[in-house]
């Protein structure tokens, strides 16, 4: 085989190689804002521990990264005001050995099944609960809801829906999103984003992964185009 035939074969199976490597690892501290993205394709490092506190509120599991902590504490006093439903922490920060558990007792239980085990529980590294901006909620007195899609109907999960954004969250698994999140619908995962891009969301709503994709073409358009030839009404994205 002459060099130049050797040479294009290498190149052509080295690019074989990475197409069938669809998981990157992301190194979160290098983002610049709270657009982090996590989840099956795009994966957190075995070894990424976010600054975290103990957030201020009833229930458990209760760490976040302290600006979503804030976040959160200011989202269940209004719930309460505004509803008098008590909302509670269930599962917020999660570390990769945490996930790593939880993935495998959720396998134990569906006899080993992975296509059962991944429409709820994401694989160690894949879980944005690693980033610490990610809780999962309750509500008080109904616990039979917890972490199951009646949630969404209790009065705390309908307030969640309508209000969340108000405090920079997201829902980050609704309904007929299935497809591009990889996950059910899970009413009581909220992800924190910052008040900009939670309230665009609320108002246009979309999985993060299609927001992100909004995000990078408007940047992209906006380093494009000179000022004068942008179409500022045409997506008004934060
Ligand atoms: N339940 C979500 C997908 C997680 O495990 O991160
Ligand atoms: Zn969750």
């Amino acid at each position: 085989m002459s060099p130049a035939l050797k040479l294009l074969c290498s190149l052509l199976l080295s690019g074989l190689l990475l197409v069938g490597q669809p998981i990157r690892e992301v190194t979160p501290q290098h983002n610049p804002d709270d657009l982090l993205l996590v989840n099956r394709q795009w994966r957190i490092s075995r070894n990424y521990y976010p600054e975290v506190r103990l957030s201020d509120v009833p229930g458990q599991i209760r760490s976040l990264r302290p600006v979503a902590a804030e976040a959160l504490e200011a989202m269940f006093a209004a719930c309460k005001e505004e509803t008098g439903a008590q909302l509670i922490s269930v599962s917020g920060y999660r570390n990769y050995a945490k996930q790593e558990k939880i993935y495998g007792d959720k396998l134990k239980r569906v006899n080993g099944s992975r296509a059962r085990a991944d429409e709820y529980v994401a694989r160690p590294g894949a879980s944005e609960h690693q980033t610490g901006l990610t809780m999962d909620l309750g509500q008080k007195g109904k616990e039979k809801s917890t972490l199951g899609a009646s949630f969404g109907e209790t009065t705390g999960g309908i307030w969640l829906r309508e209000n969340c954004w108000r405090f920079g969250f997201i829902l980050r698994y609704d309904q007929g999103w299935e497809e591009t999140t990889g996950y059910s619908y899970e009413p009581w995962h909220v992800r924190y984003v910052g008040l900009r891009h939670a309230q665009y969301i609320h108002e246009h709503p979309m999985p993060l992964e299609d927001y992100l994709q909004l995000v990078r073409t408007r940047r992209l358009k906006d380093a494009l185009l000179s000022p004068g030839d942008l179409v500022l009404e045409e997506v008004d994205v934060p």
